[in-house]
């Protein structure tokens, strides 16, 4: 089988995209799958050669010529993190083509890639969250107005982003401004969320042979205010596997991940992000194409479950052809 392994994108999250990609190249077993790299960049789409040479992509087809062959993948790899892999976009193109991917169906995708929208239906099953409040861009909400439902200290976030790009943590009501001037940089739309005190943990959630697998939550530690970037991706945090956290609250959040991903119709791997205050997980966001990179969690989980990365991507690939 031919596996397209697409990366990149449109928005900030692409050179970590480029990095999770990189890791399922690397790691797919090359005697079962014949690996190609797409690249999708404003630019242009394209397939990449071993040798680096850039080959043009037929956006029509999702195909390319190689060593005067047209090749069609068989299935695609999405690590595209954001806008067009994570929001539904790529889902629903490869769909009308009828190529299979690894990730979730495009209605999936871009309800949970608006943090709005997914935290009000979770909501209305009953999940826990953060208190928030939704402004668009040109609302004329006022800083004290927003306190009043959220309280402080809060954050301010994109609607529509990950990796954190774009999060500030605010304590006072002068923070509002640069907040959203950050936040605004990345999405038109923006949540406010009442900082939550209290164990940050993330979960893995992945099917397999038609079963739900769970994996053990991830514990962060952020030297950092927070899980922003500089944590996430320079080194500012340690994330700990299996999570410090009790007996009870490991099978808690585990359960709550696992409902959440069946909730919301999920297929491939998701992460659910949590914080645990007072015994109780509450919902942050689900990451639909999650970072496989080496900082990332979820490749951290699978091992701490016992299993290589080869292993775990070619069961997703395995998944996208059942
Ligand atoms: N959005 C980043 C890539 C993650 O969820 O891991
Ligand atoms: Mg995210």
């Amino acid at each position: 089988k031919c596996v397209a392994v697409v990366m990149g994108g449109y928005s900030s999250e692409y050179e970590i995209s480029l990095l999770s990609g990189g890791i399922v190249i690397e790691m797919l077993d090359k005697n079962k799958y014949d690996v190609f790299a797409v690249h999708i960049l404003k630019t242009g789409w394209y397939y990449v050669a071993h040798d680096g040479t850039k080959y043009d992509l037929d956006k029509g087809t999702f195909s390319f010529t190689y060593d005067g062959k047209k090749i069609t993948p068989d299935v695609v790899f999405n690590t595209v993190h954001g806008t067009p892999g994570e929001d539904g976009h790529l889902a629903s193109y490869f769909k009308l083509l009828n190529i299979p991917q690894t990730s979730t169906g495009f209605y999936q995708a871009a309800l949970s890639f608006n943090k709005r929208d997914c935290l009000s239906v979770l909501k209305n099953f009953g999940i826990k969250c953060a208190n928030s409040v939704y402004v668009n861009k040109g609302s004329d909400i006022t800083p004290q107005e927003i306190v009043k439902v959220v309280g402080l200290p809060c954050f301010v976030k994109p609607n529509r982003a990950g990796s954190s790009f774009g999060i500030s943590k605010v304590k006072t009501l002068e923070d509002f401004d640069a907040a959203f001037t950050k936040a605004f940089k990345e999405d038109s739309e923006v949540i406010i969320e009442t900082a939550l005190k209290g164990t940050e943990v993330s979960v893995g959630v992945y099917s397999h042979n038609g079963a739900l697998q769970v994996f053990n939550p991830t514990e962060i530690v952020s030297e950092n205010d927070f899980f922003d970037y500089e944590a996430k991706y320079l080194g500012k945090s340690q994330e700990i596997t299996p999570a410090r956290i009790s007996e009870e609250e490991t099978t808690k959040v585990k359960s709550e991940a696992q409902k959440i991903h069946k909730l919301l119709n999920m297929k491939g791997v998701t992460r659910s992000d949590f914080i645990i205050q007072d015994g109780i997980p509450h919902f942050i966001e689900i990451n639909t194409t999650p970072g496989l990179s080496k900082e990332s969690i979820i490749p951290k989980q699978a091992k701490e479950a016992g299993m290589n990365l080869t292993t775990f991507f070619g069961i997703l690939v395995e998944e996208a052809l059942a």
